[in-house]
């Protein structure tokens, strides 16, 4: 199997696995104790259809919007997403890369391998730095004058990570951030010297936006719950959120809203962006898909914050079927995690432009020349 019969995101998920060790195939694959809301926030659209409109001449569509004052190409973007130089050495500048090629946003991650400096030199293109407040306020503050500088467009503060999920699939491999090789796992890394040997040759691991205040996860290895649950501070509250919205002047955003009352919150402290998101499903397990949160949480704030659909997202009809729910966009991790895994930055620019050839095709199947035309009207519920 190679780049080139990768035609959907399930098949840059088979390549992805044939790559990698699999304990680092399931830390990307896998989601907290039974995986049911990991399958349902995709299965969530297939309850609902779309009811295109025909004769509409559709020689051209227009997907572009604007998302964290930026415009952008496309209504999908990349989430932020951590560890990326264990799943290819390219990791995040081949993520970068791929979404400014894409006219897109790239989302980097506080548990980023490369800084925060270096991302912001990479590309001009937009850029969402993801937040994970820690105990050390230092860090926290950091973190955000580091993204200040280099000139990230907007911060997205992760609020659905107030301890690990449980990840069973990685209590069974011991998989930890930095991996750890020890005489029961080794035989998965062993039978994949591709990854092995780039892990050893290339760049040394390291988590540099943390590193300059802790060694757990970069040099001391950790799982990513364990992570969570001792470094992430516990008390995070409204107040707090609030407080660290005014340390950001540009577009601020809460990740992992699933509840109208917390968007309405969201709104109160100053947001301007809130991803409907459950990490996907690597948190709470039993959680509301996204797609199925998201007609409350439009009805409630959709015209004071831009609603972002996040999870579970595959098909450019499913970025459809948000849209006409009233998402201002939609984004997705896993989408592009499993082709930068089959085949680094080449990876996930064919995952982009299959993605972004889907919603164009989707859209004059639709008859929806711009972003606009797509409304409830063209849905019904099963
Ligand atoms: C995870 C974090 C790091 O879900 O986003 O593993």
């Amino acid at each position: 199997m190679r780049l080139t019969d990768c035609h959907n995101i399930d098949d840059f998920r088979a390549l992805a696995k044939r790559r990698l060790p699999w304990p680092v195939f399931d830390y990307i694959d896998g989601a907290a104790d039974d995986e049911v809301t990991r399958r349902r926030n995709r299965d969530a659209f297939d309850r609902c259809d779309l009811i295109p409109r025909v004769l509409t001449g559709m020689e051209t569509v227009d997907m572009r919007t604007t998302l964290f004052g930026r415009e952008v190409a496309m209504p999908l973007f990349l989430s932020p997403t951590a560890l990326q130089r264990l799943f290819h050495w390219q990791g995040e500048r081949a993520v970068l890369r791929a979404a400014a090629d894409a006219g897109t946003v790239a989302g980097i991650s506080s548990l980023a391998t490369i800084g925060l400096a270096e991302a912001g030199a990479l590309t001009g293109g937009p850029k969402l730095f993801q937040l994970y407040v820690h105990h050390d306020e230092g860090l926290n503050r950091a973190m955000l004058d580091a993204a200040r500088a280099a000139r990230f467009d907007a911060v997205a503060l992760t609020v659905d990570t107030i301890v690990g999920g449980n990840r069973e699939r990685c209590l069974r491999s011991g998989f930890t951030s930095p991996p750890r090789f020890t005489a029961r796992n080794m035989l998965s890394y062993a039978i994949k010297p591709g990854w092995g040997l780039n892990y050893v040759c290339r760049e040394k691991f390291s988590l540099p936006n943390l590193a300059t205040h802790v060694s757990e996860g970069s040099s001391v290895p950790r799982s990513v719950a364990e992570y969570f649950t001792t470094m992430l501070d516990q008390s995070l509250d409204w107040r707090r959120a609030e407080a660290i919205r005014k340390q950001w002047d540009g577009p601020f955003c809460l990740k992992g809203i699933v509840a109208v009352e917390d968007a309405r919150r969201a709104v109160d402290i100053g947001a301007t962006a809130i991803m409907v998101s459950n990490h996907g499903g690597r948190q709470l397990d039993g959680s509301i898909a996204p797609f199925d949160a998201l007609a409350d949480i439009v009805d409630a704030v959709g015209d004071k914050v831009e609603v972002i659909c996040d999870g579970g997202i595959t098909r450019g009809t499913h970025v459809l079927k948000a849209l006409s729910v009233g998402a201002k966009a939609c984004s997705g991790g896993r989408l592009y995690l499993y082709a930068l895994a089959a085949a680094g930055e080449a990876g996930v620019a064919r995952a982009v432009t299959l993605l972004r050839a889907e919603i164009e095709r989707g859209m004059k199947l639709m008859g929806a020349k711009s972003l606009a035309d797509l409304s409830r009207g063209n849905l019904r519920w099963r």
